[in-house]
């Protein structure tokens, strides 16, 4: 379904502000997979999200969706098969804009894909059906523009408008992190809800250990820009958050003895 094969990413190749971002990265979805991704802090996970997205170009290694290879494709090119959803509340859409513009200016983007302007009023009937049970008011705000909405009602129409027409592929990156706890909660049984209800292989980005141990049914977890564990079903419904918090720290306890090695050198050069 998703294929990652080998895939790296140098920033700054050469210089003082080189990373090595992301190292010789394999991995493959089934369909209709949900993916949590951890990591630490830069460990890679945005940046293997937007390589897969086609934000940049990748230095090695190719990306297929659903057998055709896209990795040459261009990040608008991809947007028509995959549906993102990122942490910063604005992104994704135009802020000046209110909700009833922004929908139809998805729709006609192709965002919400195949959707034409004389659909518009069945596309705004079915988006108050689906907002009104979440009791957040947006079924009341249409004409309201996005940047005076609260950051949760930002994120579920980010999170429709990126699933409304059942996209190939779901990345969500961190989109909950913004947010307060009980906003953040109701964003994620949304998302649960939309990812169960059409089978979207996800791929969701999460510091939260326990959104990882909850939902979906594969944790990946990232560490200096490699895959450092990946446990399937089976091994998943048997994790918990402790697990994953002494994961967390015996990853920690590396870089600080890899980082003393690296004192212990740099001393002996000077
Ligand atoms: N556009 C960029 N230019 C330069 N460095 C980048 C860029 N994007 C990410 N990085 C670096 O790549 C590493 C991985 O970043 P990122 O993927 O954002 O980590 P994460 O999402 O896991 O916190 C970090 O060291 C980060 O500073
Ligand atoms: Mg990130």
């Amino acid at each position: 379904m998703l294929e990652v094969k080998n895939i790296s990413k140098t920033f700054n190749p050469g210089t003082v502000n080189e990373v090595n971002a992301l190292q010789n990265i394999s991995f493959k979805l089934e369909e209709g997979s949900f993916v949590c991704v951890l990591g630490t802090n830069g460990s890679g996970k945005s940046t293997m999200l937007n390589a897969v997205a086609g934000a940049f170009e990748v230095d090695t290694g190719s990306i297929s969706l659903k057998g055709q290879d896209i990795t040459q494709w261009s990040e608008n090119k991809r947007a028509a098969l995959v549906g993102r959803v990122f942490q910063n509340p604005f992104s994704g859409t135009a802020p000046n804009m209110s909700i009833r513009e922004n929908l139809a200016l998805a729709s006609r983007r192709g965002l919400i894909r195949g959707l034409s302007w004389g659909l518009s009023q069945s596309l705004i009937r079915e988006f108050k059906e689906r907002v009104k049970p979440l009791n957040m008011g947006l079924e009341d705000r249409l004409e309201n523009p996005i940047g005076k909405l609260s950051g949760g009602q930002r994120q579920v129409l980010t999170l429709l408008m990126a699933t409304w027409l059942q996209p190939e592929l779901l990345l969500l990156d961190e989109h909950t992190a913004a947010l307060d706890p009980k906003t953040a909660a109701l964003v994620i049984a949304l998302t649960d809800k939309i990812v169960q209800k059409d089978k979207l292989t996800t791929l969701m980005v999460t510091h939260s250990m326990q959104q990882a141990v909850n939902l979906g049914n594969r944790v990946i977890m990232m560490h200096r820009g490699q895959i450092a564990y990946d446990f399937n079903e089976d091994d998943k419904r048997r994790l918990k958050v402790n697990d994953l918090l002494s994961l967390f720290d015996e990853l920690r306890r590396k870089d600080q003895i890899d980082m003393g090695v690296m004192e212990l050198v740099i001393n002996e050069y000077v």
